[in-house]
């Protein structure tokens, strides 16, 4: 491994400076690892970040014969020049990593890994033998992971376009996968992940069996509330009757429209009167019924029960279930259905096995959540605290990480690994607390290319930040 500089003045056991020696300056750069043999002979392994250059000959803000030479457009010396980078201390390397409590000699040689050594073998030790992605520059530098920690679920962050989804679909799931985990994919706009999957992987979400509460919501607003304006009147709640008997599973859309019509007819106008309050009624229903869409009813005519989808993704490994097809409202009922029947298995103390990867997460647990919002943002508190002992890792995508853009404080305090890409510049202060520690400037998140993301966190086992990427096809 070449040489590259020495360890300047002022270090100490967590930060140091690296001098670089003449003309490395151009080959070196932010990001790039680095191994220093301290002063007892272990060896310290280290990310270069913050480069600084200076030249005496040049300092700026007063006038002197350099500054002079360089005003009238003369060539500046070299002579004065250094070039310095900080040194963030991974920790000592040998048979995995531990934290380095010995201060970085002054004076010591600090070398460079090339693309012949790979520090990820230093990384690894023994025992993690999963990998995620390529650290940066390096494509055969795959970076280990600790698969022990899924559980402790996982955080993808990064504006739109910033490549979430294509890291959750190239990356994350796989290594769930290799792990031992079936995955089931909740594919909100059904364009992330649906269209790359063999088609018999795919569900609608109008496979799958809605509970009759949901149903009863979901007519009622597609026939426009019946013209109310509040949530009750007698035609809402006849026809929430009739919903609740729960007797019309497997029927078609027309038989279901047939037997809505004749059931609430039956409870609004019972003695088929001509005029009055009655036939008034009757009439409101059936303006509200000519509304309803063949595809509406069809939406909620699905027979598939949680049970039924969690023994297809176990036996597929992969599951997603496209949620294009449903309002918002829907797609959370449908997943609190799903959550509430994951919980109940671990409350009987059942191991699951699995990881549930939720693009679009603060469609789930917003920062202020709103509505039915409120029972999903809850639930999915409640699914990664018993998630952590039963084998159930929540993987949450987000366009941001905290405040209005971003996901619920709560949850997030829950997932223990991160990988943040690109941000938003609202995002700078919450990026800062993060990354800030260790000379991670949050500026230079907001001009990450996509598909570059920080790993960080339980699953990483270098206790800082790595930059990765992959390759696409
Ligand atoms: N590793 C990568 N290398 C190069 N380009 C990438 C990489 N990953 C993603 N991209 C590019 O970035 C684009 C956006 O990726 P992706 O759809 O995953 O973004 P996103 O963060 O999920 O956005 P949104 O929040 O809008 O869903 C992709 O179309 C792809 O061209
Ligand atoms: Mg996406």
């Amino acid at each position: 491994m070449k040489i590259i500089g020495v360890i300047a003045s002022e270090s100490s056991d967590t930060n140091a400076r690296v001098i670089l020696n003449e003309h490395e300056e151009v080959n070196v750069k932010a990001e790039d690892l680095v191994l220093v043999e301290n002063r007892d002979s272990s060896m310290v392994m280290a990310v270069l970040r913050s480069g600084h250059g200076s030249n005496e000959n040049l300092r700026p803000g007063g006038y002197h014969p350099g500054v002079a030479f360089a005003r009238v457009g003369g060539k500046p010396s070299t002579a004065k020049e250094t070039y310095d980078f900080a040194l963030t201390v991974i920790g000592e390397v040998g048979n995995g990593v531990k934290q380095n409590k010995k201060i970085i000699t002054p004076g010591c040689e600090v070398r460079i890994f090339d693309d012949e050594h790979d520090p990820m073998k230093f990384l690894s030790g023994n025992g993690n033998n999963e990998t995620i992605a390529h650290y940066e520059g390096h494509p055969n530098w795959k970076v280990p992971v600790q698969a022990k920690f899924i559980t402790y679920h996982i955080g993808i962050f990064a504006s739109t376009g910033g490549g979430k989804s294509y890291l959750a679909r190239h990356q994350v799931i796989p290594l769930l996968e290799n792990a031992g985990y079936s995955v089931l994919i909740l594919d909100w706009k059904g364009r992330d992940y649906a269209p790359y999957y063999p088609k018999d992987r795919v569900l609608s979400i109008s496979d799958l069996a809605f509970d009759p509460d949901t149903v009863a919501r979901y007519l009622v607003k597609k026939m426009g509330n019946f013209g109310y304006y509040g949530s009750s009147g007698s035609v809402i709640q006849a026809v929430e009757e009739v919903v609740l008997i729960d007797k019309w599973r497997g029927l078609s859309p027309d038989e279901f429209r047939q037997m809505l019509e004749t059931s609430v007819i039956k409870e609004v106008n019972p003695n088929k009167v001509m005029s009055g309050k009655p036939k008034e009624e009757e009439q409101r229903f059936k303006r509200g019924l000519s509304r309803l869409k063949s595809e509406d009813i069809q939406n909620i005519l699905g027979t598939k029960k949680p049970e039924d989808l969690i023994k297809e993704v176990q036996r597929k490994n992969v599951a997603i279930v496209d949620m294009k097809k449903t309002g918002r409202d829907e797609k959370l009922a449908m997943f609190l259905t799903l959550a509430n029947y994951l919980m109940e298995q671990m409350q009987n103390d059942e191991d699951l096995d699995l990881a549930m990867v939720i693009d679009e997460g603060p469609q789930y647990c917003p920062f202020k959540p709103d509505g039915i919002q409120n029972q999903t943002t809850e639930i999915i508190i409640d699914m990664c605290a018993l998630g952590r002992t039963h084998k159930l890792c929540m993987c949450l995508l987000s366009q941001g990480i905290a405040g209005e853009i971003g996901i619920n404080a709560a949850v997030r305090r829950n997932l223990n690994t991160q990988f943040v890409g690109k941000i938003h510049p609202l995002d700078m202060n919450e990026a800062a607390n993060w990354l800030a520690p260790y000379n991670i400037d949050p500026k230079f998140l907001l001009s990450l290319p996509p598909g570059r993301f920080y790993f960080m966190g339980s699953m990483n086992v270098s206790p800082i930040p790595l930059l990765i990427t992959f390759p696409i096809e």
